[in-house]
């Protein structure tokens, strides 16, 4: 631990590409901010935030509605660009990379889930899944077992030829899931992944969350960041609560496991 810290100082030049991951964080920031103008007002949307994530963490992202927690989100994802400051992820900075690199960066090491599922309705379970494989170009032979592979890890090995409609809430975040899971990333973004899901449904979600987190198997733990704003989720499942308010940091709890 002490040793992890040391490392990840010696390493923590903005920009460093040496070994990358090599030190504990998956993700770090440095006073990154995202203003949007509207009008004549500014908005500060993310207001300087200094942040790390370790590797394996389950961190939670709690704050009111408007604090800023889907624009941090968003610039961790690498789908949005910071006002200033910058975003590591695994010890490679997203603003120096080309829009090319930046999308095959989102392709292979995160994975991203939304409180609205965002999967495509005229394609079937399978192919929405196998989506993200044919963006990273995997050979087609190899595809249709990674797919059955992801769909069984959130329960859903029978759902194959069902399109999203024809499927429960719960359901659909589960295809969302095993889509953003494919690649296998060491990263999992989700923003209010429950948000649409009654809370039985909710917590079904947050257990397989936790369990890509950290698997019983021998597979590797994923790390995760999860923005919600439900306290009794965040603490019950997370490693770790970091409150926003107006872009800020406002707190962080270690959660007592
Ligand atoms: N694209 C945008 N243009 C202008 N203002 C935005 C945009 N996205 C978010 N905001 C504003 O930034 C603030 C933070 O929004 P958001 O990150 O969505 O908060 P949260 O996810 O915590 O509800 C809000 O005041 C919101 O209105
Ligand atoms: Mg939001």
């Amino acid at each position: 631990m002490t040793e992890q810290r040391t490392e990840a100082k010696a390493d923590s030049t903005i920009g460093s590409a040496r070994n990358p991951g090599a030190n504990g964080a998956a993700i770090r920031t440095q006073q990154l901010t995202r203003h949007y103008h509207m009008g004549s007002s500014l908005i500060r949307a993310v207001d300087g935030i200094t942040l790390e994530v370790q590797a394996g963490e389950f961190l939670a992202l709690l704050g009111a509605s408007g604090s800023g927690k889907s624009s941090l989100l968003n610039l961790l994802a690498g789908l949005d660009r910071p006002t200033s400051g910058a975003v590591l992820v695994l010890g490679r900075e997203l603003g120096r990379m080309s829009s090319f690199e930046l999308s095959r960066h989102r392709n292979q090491t995160i994975g991203i889930v939304f409180q609205s599922f965002n999967l495509l309705p005229r394609m079937t379970v399978m192919e929405n899944v196998e989506l993200p494989l044919r963006l990273a170009e995997v050979p087609r032979s190899s595809r249709p077992s990674r797919v059955k592979e992801a769909l069984e890890r959130v329960g859903l090995g029978e759902r194959l030829t069902h399109r999203p409609g024809e499927l429960s809430g719960g359901e659909q975040q589960r295809v969302a899931i095993a889509r953003a899971m494919v690649n296998r990333p060491r990263i999992l973004l989700a923003d209010e992944p429950t948000g649409n899901l009654d809370s039985n449904t909710g917590e079904e979600i947050l257990r397989l969350i936790s369990g890509i987190n950290r698997p019983s198997s021998a597979e590797e733990p994923t790390t995760v960041l999860m923005v919600t704003h439900e306290r009794g989720l965040a603490e019950r499942y997370a490693g770790r609560i970091v409150t926003l308010a107006d872009g800020r940091i406002e707190r962080i709890e270690q959660a007592e496991k």
